[in-house]
Parts: structure tokens; sequence; C-alpha cells
């Protein structure tokens, strides 16, 4: 379990921070005593989790980040590393999706779900990866998703997205991993955020029949895999795509 200063000193980015996940990431983040790069697109929900790190006694800043532009992606990390003096660890989670049959999704909507799901993950590591060489290592965890590794009905642009995530991992692992910089994947069940609070009940359901455990995950229990991930506890770890699905891909 996370000791509360395990991060002191150390600059972390987390993207999609403004809500779900991201928030409780950058939120277990701050508890350990990092100083947290709170980035979304959604301005209001970033400024939210800014307020709730700061009245926990930690320290955030909030950076309008759209992952889908590298000019973006590379201010706000640029920014990072001028503000506190360096990056160490990032949880790269922006994420988004489109529901409809393959033969019936638009071009347009595909190409919006792989631009922020896959090229965003691209170019956080992209900006992210030489500042942590600059650092003398790093840790990043990237969100990919139990579809990162099964197929899912009406979620084609998603799952092609999150397997893609799972490649990218596992391919900067094996560039980076002799110069300090560990990366891996989340790969969360079914959580309780605002991203699946509008799915019909019959979804849940059906989900569960596999989630073995019984119930959804909640943020929090997704952010304590992305904290441990970056910490020293998981020094020998790197490449990983961790399942935290209540044993969904168990069976
Ligand atoms: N909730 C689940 O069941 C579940 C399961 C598996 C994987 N995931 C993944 O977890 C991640 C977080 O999802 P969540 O469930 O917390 O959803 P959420 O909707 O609560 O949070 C997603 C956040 O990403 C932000 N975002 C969207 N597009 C962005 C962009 N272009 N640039 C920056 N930020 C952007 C949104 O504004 C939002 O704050 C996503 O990658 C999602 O695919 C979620």
């Amino acid at each position: 379990m996370a000791t509360s200063e395990q991060f002191a000193g150390r600059v972390a980015m987390v993207t999609g921070a403004g809500s779900g996940i991201g928030r409780a990431s950058a939120l277990a983040f701050a508890a350990g005593g990092a100083t947290v790069g709170v980035c979304d697109v959604n301005d209001e929900g970033g400024k939210e989790t800014v307020s709730l790190i700061e009245d926990a006694g930690g320290k955030a800043l909030f950076l309008h980040t759209d992952v889908a532009s590298g000019d973006a992606v590379q201010e706000a990390v640029d920014t990072l590393v001028t503000t506190y003096g360096g990056l160490h660890f990032s949880h790269n989670n922006a994420g988004t999706h489109a529901m409809a049959l393959t033969g019936e999704l638009s071009e347009a909507e595909f190409t919006r779900v792989l631009n922020v799901n896959l090229l965003g993950v691209f170019l956080c590591m992209r900006y992210q990866i030489p500042r942590m060489l600059e650092a003398g290592g790093g840790a990043i965890v990237n969100t990919a998703s139990i579809w990162a590794q099964t197929g899912m009905p009406t979620q084609s642009a998603y799952v092609a997205s999150k397997h893609g995530v799972a490649g990218l991992t596992k391919t900067a692992a094996v560039e980076y991993a002799a110069q300090g910089v560990r990366v891996n994947a989340v790969a969360p069940g079914y959580i309780d955020t605002p991203m699946t609070a509008g799915n019909p009940k019959e979804a849940l359901t059906a989900i569960l029949s596999r989630q073995v455990i019984g119930r959804a995950g909640q943020p929090e229990e997704v952010a304590a895999a992305a904290a441990w991930l970056c910490s020293d506890e998981a020094s020998l770890i790197t490449g990983a795509v961790l399942n935290v699905d209540g044993g969904y891909l168990a069976h």
C-alpha cells in the first residue's frame, strides 16, 4: 500500500483528470506527496479536481489540455517542467467512446475516438518521455480497458483504440526500460464514472455476469493501481497491462 510521502518532491501529469478515474488518480498522486498537473478539456471539472487536492493539503495545477493536439500536450508538459523543475510520473487516461455497429459507425466518429484514446496516449508519451529521461527516469501508466483484449459489439473504435494503447505501452516499455522509464497500463473493467453513468441497466447486468466480483468498480480502485505501478514497489514491472476488472477477464 502506498505510503503518504512516497512521491514527495516528484511531479505527476494526469490526463482526463477532471472526472472519474483521472480525478481519483490525481488525488492519489497528490496524497502520495506529488505535485500534480491536472489536464483535461473540461475546465470546470479540472479546476474542481485542483480544489479537492488543495483542500486535502496537496499541490496541483490545472492545465487545459486537449490530448489529441500535439502542441497542447507539449505545452502542458513544458509548463510542468518549467514550473516545478521536472516530470517523473504520468497517467495518460483521457478517453472517449462512440456507440455504433462497425457497419454503421461514421468515419468522423471513428477518427474522433482514435484521436483522443490512441493518438492522445502516443502524444503524451512522445513529449513526456524525453523529460523523464532528463529527470533520470520515471514511470508512465496508460489507461487501456478490458476491451484492449477482447471485442465488444458497437464499440469498434473504442476497442481498436484500447488494443492500440496496449501495443504502445509494451513498445515504449521495451524501448526505455534500460534508461529507467517504466511504462505500464491499467485495464479497468466496468467502473462507476460519468462515462458509464448513462449506460442502460441491462449493460451493467450483462457485464456483471462476467465481472465476477459482483459489482462495478470505483475510480479509486483503478487510481490505486495506477499509483502503485508508479511507485518503487513496482520497480520490476514494465510492459504490463494490469487488469483491474473484478475478474472479468479471468474466465
Ligand atoms: N468507466 C469505465 O468503466 C472504464 C472502463 C475501462 C476503461 N475506462 C477508461 O478510463 C479512462 C477514464 O474514463 P472515465 O470512466 O473516468 O470517464 P470520464 O468521462 O469520467 O472521464 C474522462 C475524462 O477525459 C476527458 N477528456 C475527453 N477527451 C479529452 C481530450 N481530448 N483531452 C483531454 N481530456 C479529455 C473528459 O473531459 C473527462 O474529464 C478512459 O480512457 C476510459 O476509456 C473506463
